[in-house]
């Protein structure tokens, strides 16, 4: 059985590193692996990631962001995703449609069904079996972010601080009304202490559900 497995969070919550120890553990354990991002992970979708994170873009609308994230994940679906769970890899996926319902959804007020339709468009019904949410408050994530070398600071990042918190308050929100899939971690600890709590969920479900070849 295929395993989709996305991550979500806010800005600076650990979710890319995370993601690189898993990825290196599950291989360790003989599982074939795929790791993605949203957006960005094709061609077309690398060319969306820049038009949306543009910190010139600042005309952007709610509404064109929406469709231009929705864009990105469609092609990202029917090149990417689905060709890799078809052939039996578990995927891991740095963020996905929640990210579409937590910041355009409740971080800017809208209508949440017509966004639910637009993601079942863009998506094809295609839904992760589980959702990884690593926890830290966005006053902190947002610190990390912007204290780390590398990273840059985006056009999303720089919104304010009331519409990270309604982001996380959404999150919370969708984590009490689909706990089955939804797993939280706390990632306010060190980077060992995090990934050692993401092994004992995936792990567990993926001897549930894959034999290691
Ligand atoms: P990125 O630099 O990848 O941030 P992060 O490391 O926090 O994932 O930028 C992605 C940004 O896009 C992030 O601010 C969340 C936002 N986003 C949405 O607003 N809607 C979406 O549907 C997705 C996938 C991302």
């Amino acid at each position: 059985m295929p395993v989709f497995i996305t991550f979500e969070g806010p800005e600076g919550s650990g979710k890319t590193t995370q993601i690189r120890l898993l990825a290196e553990w599950l291989k360790g354990q003989g599982y074939p692996v795929l790791t993605t991002r949203e957006p960005g992970g094709t061609r077309i979708g690398n060319g969306i990631r820049s038009l949306l994170l543009d910190v010139d873009h600042t005309e952007m609308t709610a509404r064109t962001e929406t469709l231009l994230f929705n864009a990105a994940r469609a092609q990202i679906i029917h090149e990417v995703i689905r060709p890799a769970l078809e052939s039996g890899q578990i995927v891991l996926c740095d963020r996905f449609a929640d990210s579409t319902l937590a910041y355009q959804g409740y971080g800017y007020g809208q209508d949440r069904a017509e966004l639910g339709r637009l993601i079942r468009y863009a998506t094809g019904g295609l839904t992760p079996d589980i959702t990884l949410y690593l926890d830290v408050k966005p006053e902190v994530g947002l610190a990390r972010k912007q204290a780390g070398s590398r990273q840059e600071w985006n056009r999303l990042d720089a919104r304010a601080m009331a519409f990270h918190l309604a982001v996380e308050a959404g999150y919370r929100e969708m984590i009490a009304a689909e706990p089955g899939r939804w797993r939280v971690i706390a990632s306010d600890h060190a980077e060992q202490v995090v990934h050692l709590a993401i092994v004992a969920i995936v792990g567990a479900e993926a001897r549930a559900r894959l034999a290691v070849a």
